[in-house]
């Protein structure tokens, strides 16, 4: 039996509706799966905030798609050296990273300087946005994770 068209429409306008108020936002994965909405929001605002600040601070050198460049700079999209610890990845951030070092079965020896002046915050949006881009779902990096790592780093 159909039902009336009229009934049909109403139906699509909730759904509509709840669409609208719904919370979920293109940045969800995996990780987020658990987050209360306000969560999510706020981790949709660092993955803005940490694209931005990338593309400032990173990006010439580890390029845009996070592929790196050549022999130069080393990848971060699925780089096993980057999430195997993210700890020392907030720590090489404000501190900068020497000496040879091995990305995926390829070393690289090139010097990256510190970026000092970040704040906590912004080194967890930057952090939260390569844990989560490129195919990463990791989930949040708090500025309490931040803090406690820059406490322990050398
Ligand atoms: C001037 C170029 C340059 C800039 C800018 C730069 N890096 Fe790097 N980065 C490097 C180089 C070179 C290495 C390898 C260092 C070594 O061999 O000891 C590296 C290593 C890394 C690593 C560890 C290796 C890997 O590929 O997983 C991470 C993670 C990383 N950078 C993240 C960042 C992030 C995030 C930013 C922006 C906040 C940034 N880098 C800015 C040049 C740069």
């Amino acid at each position: 039996m159909h039902q009336p068209l009229v009934f049909r429409l109403l139906l699509i306008f909730i759904v509509l509706i709840l669409n609208a108020c719904g919370t979920s936002t293109e940045f969800d994965n995996q990780a987020t799966e658990g987050y209360s909405n306000a969560e999510k929001q706020k981790f949709a605002k660092y993955m803005i905030q940490g694209k931005s600040l990338y593309t400032t601070y990173c990006s010439n050198c580890h390029q845009t798609d996070g592929e790196g460049l050549g022999k130069l700079y080393p990848p971060l999209a699925q780089s096993d050296y980057m999430l195997a610890d993210k700890e020392r990845t907030i720590c090489l951030i404000k501190k900068g990273l020497t000496g040879e070092i091995e990305v995926n079965g390829i070393s690289y020896e090139q010097a990256m300087p510190g970026l000092k002046n970040l704040s906590n915050l912004e080194i967890a949006e930057i952090t939260t946005y390569v844990y989560n881009s490129w195919g990463h779902e990791t989930g949040f990096v708090r500025v309490e994770e931040v803090e406690k790592a820059l406490r322990n780093c050398e």
